[in-house]
């Protein structure tokens, strides 16, 4: 028997790569190879790019460089290593990367990773392989299903992606150009999915897409399921104990997904809502196509619906144009709505993108400033937020033995990692806890009941039976 080949998958970016990284894993592992934590003895590296900002795209370049040597390296010893760049970087710059890099030996993008058992075999031949199509066949029919014990490796938390792709295009982003058009995937798949993982251990699933919640996918009665319909649905599936979505547009929250909220104690509390900025001036300019109006609108029917309910955001600093009143009523906007955590980036100009071309750039030394400011005060909203829990007493849902001896770590509704010293028996369990500190973003406590209540365990359905 031939021994096993290695692989080594780095991913950088969104979770759709987190989630695309461990689809190829389970493809490649149908041709013979297991995944290894080390790039230096890999048979077959794959660089799992993101295309977002220019820091992003141009790490790639230095890892491709550091990968380069240990491609020699190999080489000398009498083994052959493969590097493949997958992901937006390669759908962006298809050929572009091996004519900067021509170490690389396949380029695929985000829609092509089903192909890349022919793709190994080009690349065998020597030939470079390039494969950046939107092609006709689905890359999710295609996709062989994870194998159990590498759902059990993963954890307790899995993301699947349930919708793929954006049509929005806001001025300043490249997804739209990357991933492509909307699609979603149908609810039967989904099922048949999710029912897998929860038979193998998993207790919460984030669905994740470019834009989840223009979710419509064809449901088993052939009508088009919006996000709430298919939360509805998965929350049925024994052994899910908890549901979250990620990323959603305001203007695609319908009142399907405002029921969700209301009605499944199982969906979490927190909604990550991208604003971008509070000026309706930049909001135009960044083709958002809502208001500041609508956006808060938006955030008051989420908070009728669900007591408690709490939300995070992004932001973008810097785009042309953005003014001292307008970078004023973005914080303004954040000071009104309060957010349990938010991410800021400074504007990074796209190639391909109309934001591109404007010419009113903010200068570096404001950008850094109004970063700064933004992010302070987001910090301390989170730290507020992150204190309030202090004296009270809130589900965990237990995730894995901690680094310090004798803790275990799990996350509260709100996804603030918790700590608890217990046996690591109750990975996987829901828990109450009484939180006694903070510190830094870790919630301390210790667990509410004497004993701990033991979970069901999902009952062994067979799948495809
Ligand atoms: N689909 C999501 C997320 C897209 S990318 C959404 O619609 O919000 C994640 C975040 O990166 C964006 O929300 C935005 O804040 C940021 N981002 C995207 N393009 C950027 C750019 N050119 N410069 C700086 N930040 C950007
Ligand atoms: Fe990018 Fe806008 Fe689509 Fe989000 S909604 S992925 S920011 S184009
Ligand atoms: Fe990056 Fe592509 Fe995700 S550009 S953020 S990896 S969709």
């Amino acid at each position: 028997m031939k021994p096993p080949r290695k692989l080594h998958i780095k991913s950088y970016g969104c979770q759709m790569n987190v989630y695309d990284a461990q689809r190829m894993a389970d493809t490649l592992g149908g041709e013979g190879f297991i995944e290894t934590a080390r790039a230096d003895d890999a048979d077959l590296v794959v660089l799992n790019t993101c295309h977002i900002r220019e820091k992003a795209s141009e790490k790639v370049y230095s890892e491709l460089g550091r990968l380069r040597l240990l491609k020699e390296q190999a080489a000398r010893e009498g083994r052959n290593m493969r590097i493949a760049v997958a992901g937006c970087v390669a759908q962006a710059e298809g050929d572009e990367i091996i004519r900067r890099a021509p170490t690389v030996d396949i380029v695929v993008g985000p829609q092509s990773y089903h192909h890349l058992p022919q793709l190994l075999a080009r690349a065998a031949r020597r030939e470079h392989a390039i494969e950046t199509e939107f092609p006709a066949d689905d890359k999710f029919a295609h996709l062989p299903p994870p194998k159990a014990d590498a759902i059990r490796a993963r954890g307790i938390s899995a993301f699947v992606t349930v919708q793929e792709g954006c049509d929005k295009f806001c001025t300043f982003c490249v997804v739209p150009y990357t991933r492509g058009a909307e699609v979603s995937r149908p609810v039967a798949d989904l099922v048949e999915e999710v029912s897998r993982l929860a038979d193998h251990g998993v207790r919460e699933l984030t669905l994740i897409g470019q834009n989840v919640n223009a979710y419509h996918g064809e449901g088993p009665d052939g009508t088009s399921w919006p996000l709430g319909k298919l939360l509805h649905r998965l929350a049925e599936i024994p052994g899910i104990a908890r549901l979250r979505y990620s990323t959603s547009h305001p203007n695609d929250v319908d009142a399907s997904l405002i029921e969700a909220h209301r009605d499944l104690p199982a969906l979490m509390p927190l909604v990550h809502l991208p604003v971008q900025s509070g000026s309706d001036r930049i909001l135009a300019a960044m083709n958002r196509r809502h208001s500041v109006r609508n956006y808060l609108d938006v955030i008051d029917r989420f908070r009728t619906a669900r007591q408690g309910i709490a939300f995070s955001s992004d932001f973008i600093v810097g785009f042309p144009g953005e003014r001292e009143e307008d970078f004023a009523a973005t914080l303004a906007l954040v000071a009104q709505i309060g957010y349990a955590a938010a991410y800021s980036f400074k504007y990074s100009p796209r190639p391909g993108t109309p934001a591109a071309e404007l010419a009113e750039m903010v200068s570096a030394s404001d950008m850094d400033q109004r970063l700064a400011r933004l992010q302070d005060l987001i910090d301390h909203q989170q730290s507020a937020f992150n204190m309030a829990a202090i004296g009270t007493t809130v589900d965990v849902l237990f995730e894995r033995a901690a680094r310090n001896p004798g803790q275990v770590v799990g996350r509260t509704a709100y996804l603030q990692p918790a700590h608890v010293m217990a046996s690591p028996d109750i990975v996987g369990s829901v828990l109450p806890v009484r939180i006694e500190s903070l510190e830094r973003y870790s919630l301390l406590g210790e667990l509410a009941l004497p004993a701990p209540r033991t979970e069901p365990k999902p009952s062994p359905i067979s799948i495809g039976a």
